[in-house]
């Protein structure tokens, strides 16, 4: 699998057949990604969403992306760092998740946001190394590309200095 990190914003990946989504339990538009996807999106994402609602710690789930230019979004719930009792392990498990779900539906391309590194909290350096470190051990056919969409400079440091060590 190919891992690449660019500064952006998640709703721009024009080329990325789908993208993911840091959500919030209830699959609610809320601040940060989710604000942004559901705004791109359109109303009908939120409508999309309400027959998945709630989802779990590391539960992901897949819907169209409506308005979005892509087709379709996988919706993921990150943990919260400083109430979760496993954060490091549920974040491995909700990248996890995400890769299972591109696989089951042969996505070839996604882009992913830092989840957990906004609302809830979980330190960049921390996050990114266990975000890389389970897209390194994906051996599935798909996705064949994992875009990381950063906000920052600071993040596309860590992240990138991540990627590019053995
Ligand atoms: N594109 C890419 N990255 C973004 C964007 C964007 N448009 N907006 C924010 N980010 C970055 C944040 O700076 C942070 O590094 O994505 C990372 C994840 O931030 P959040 O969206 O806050 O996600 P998370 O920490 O998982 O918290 C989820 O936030 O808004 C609520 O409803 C959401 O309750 C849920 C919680």
């Amino acid at each position: 699998m190919q891992i690449e990190c660019v500064i952006g914003d998640i709703t721009k990946q024009v080329d990325c057949w789908a993208i993911v989504n840091a959500a919030n339990p209830m699959l609610l538009p809320g601040a940060g990604v989710a604000g942004a996807i559901h705004k791109a999106a359109g109303p009908q994402l939120e409508k999309a969403c309400e027959e998945f609602a709630p989802i779990e710690v590391s539960q992901a789930v897949v819907t169209p992306g409506f308005n979005l230019p892509n087709f379709a979004v996988i919706h993921v719930l990150g943990p919260k760092y400083f109430h979760d009792v496993d954060p490091g392990g549920n974040l491995a498990k909700a990248i996890d998740s995400v890769l299972e779900l591109a696989n089951k539906h042969q996505f070839k391309d996604i882009a992913l946001p830092a989840i957990s590194t906004g609302s809830y909290g979980f330190p960049i350096e921390e996050a990114a190394s266990i975000i890389i470190s389970r897209l390194k051990a994906w051996e599935k056919p798909c996705p064949m590309l994992v875009r990381l969409v950063l906000i920052d400079e600071k993040a596309m440091t860590v992240f990138k200095g991540l990627n590019d060590s053995p």
